[in-house]
């Protein structure tokens, strides 16, 4: 079967690069011809684990391609595929669609043969009707069929997920549109991968469904952090304890200094735009986000506490390891390190950092830091480490080495990867998050 991915970004990528590893023909397409030409020369967009490698053997299998003509890339296609960004609108956080739309209309305008159209960027609810009628409107003479198949990739295990995913959803109003959609499946079908075939408004819901419970289980433990500390409990036990049970289930139960990224942030507020434009306000979500943005500031402080207080920190040395928003990616939107870097800068704190891929992204973030080399070039002569992103890279630190360099055994440790008592026995004042 031939599929063709506009928008060769992150989702675009993986997916594409999945589906020709299934075995289909695939030809990802993007208007910028810089990336394009990188990728013709195996250079990827992103930093994703296992990505260089699997574009490598798809291209050289001549299963996957790249090129910057829609109309090229759609002729003969049976699924074309919709995976542009849909960035937080500037003012509003409604979800920007513009180039959804403009991608559903050149599709239209370009059509060559019948194909299903599939939304796989995230997108508010109704717009698969939107996509369906700038379609009608090109007065294409082609059978189309607009479906919604949201995708739930995790950054640094987004093939993994592809292709061993909890769940597919795919949103269908017609036999066509569900017929094609079991095909480029078909792979995932023969391995028994749990398949949930909707309507179309019900799968675009379930994204924004799914990625709001997951950001709200994540800001309700860390708030329960927060009581954990003041009433001398322990975070990771109350999660394991909670966990245990079938109900809640033990993932996301991860006590940190709030959720960050390219989804959670953006489609909760996209979310709560949808909830009050049809007036049926969702103010659990709404909680969430302001609770998570204020936890972000409040990890600042908690490094300033760290230090003997705001006054006491002005023109002392912090070392913050890890900036991305998690490990293992090179993404730095919406990090809490930024709110971090921010808080202490504002405070008269000199602040130097390392991370393993995100430097380069952080940098115009936060100018004012000094980045180094690698984890010891940071902490030297600093009066607080702070663990702000749990990489593999600082789970080992040695501590000995830490103390020599550093001007004072101070850890700040916002991912809970050490064991108090281990770091306190070797000689640290350490602070974690719901642990005392
Ligand atoms: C998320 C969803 O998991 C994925 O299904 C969706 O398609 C895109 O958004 P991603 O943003 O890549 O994926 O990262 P994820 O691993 O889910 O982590 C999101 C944020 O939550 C990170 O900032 C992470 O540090 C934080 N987190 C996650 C916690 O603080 N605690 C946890 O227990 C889990």
């Amino acid at each position: 079967m031939k599929i063709a991915m506009v928008g060769s970004g992150y989702v675009g990528l993986v997916s594409g690069a999945c589906f020709a590893d299934f075995g289909h023909d695939v030809v990802c397409i993007d208007k910028d011809q810089s990336k394009i030409d990188r990728l013709h020369n195996g250079i990827m967009p992103i930093y994703e684990p296992g990505l260089d490698a699997l574009v490598e053997s798809n291209v050289k299998a001549g299963r996957l391609s790249f090129t910057t003509s829609l109309a090229e890339g759609i002729k003969d296609a049976s699924a074309i595929f919709i995976a542009v960004g849909t960035p937080s609108r500037r003012g509003d956080g409604h979800a920007d669609l513009s180039f959804v739309y403009a991608v559903a209309k050149e599709v239209g305008e370009n059509l060559a043969n019948d194909a299903v159209v599939v939304t796989k960027s995230t997108v508010p609810v109704g717009t698969g009707d939107e996509v369906e009628r700038i379609i009608a409107d090109t007065r294409t003479s082609h059978k189309v069929s607009v479906v919604s198949n949201p995708e739930f990739l995790r950054e640094g295990a987004a093939i993994a997920d592809f292709k061993r995913p909890d769940r597919i959803v795919i949103g269908a109003e017609d036999e066509f549109g569900r017929e094609v959609m079991h095909e480029v499946y078909r792979p995932l079908f023969l391995n028994e991968s749990p398949i949930l075939f909707t309507s179309r408004r019900t799968s675009e819901l379930i994204k924004y469904a799914a990625n709001a419970f997951l950001a709200t289980k994540i800001t309700f433990i860390n708030e329960m952090a927060d009581l954990c500390e003041k009433v001398g409990a322990d975070i990771q036990d109350v999660s394991r304890g909670i966990g245990m049970d079938n109900r809640i289930g033990p993932k996301f139960l991860h006590a940190g200094p709030g959720y960050g990224g390219s989804c959670f942030p953006k489609d909760t507020l996209a979310l709560l735009k949808t909830a009050e434009d049809y007036d049926s306000p969702t103010r659990i979500v709404e909680a969430v986000v302001k609770v998570n943005d204020s936890r972000k500031r409040a990890m600042g402080r908690k490094v300033l506490d760290a230090l003997g207080g705001a006054d006491a920190a002005r023109g002392k040395k912090v070392a913050l390891l890890g900036l991305t928003f998690k490990p293992n990616t090179d993404d730095m939107r919406d990090s809490p390190s930024i709110a971090v870097a921010q808080t202490l800068h504002d405070a008269g704190v000199e602040v130097s950092a390392y991370d393993p891929e995100g430097m380069e992204q952080a940098k115009p973030m936060m100018p004012f830091v000094t980045m180094c080399e690698n984890p010891y070039e940071a902490i030297e002569g600093a009066d607080a480490t702070v663990i702000v992103t749990e990489w593999d890279a600082f789970r080992a630190l040695d501590l000995g080495k830490v103390k020599e360099l550093a001007k004072s055994p101070v850890l700040v440790d916002l991912r809970n990867i050490y064991t108090p008592a281990d770091v306190r026995a070797a000689g640290f004042e350490y602070s974690s998050v719901g642990r005392t």
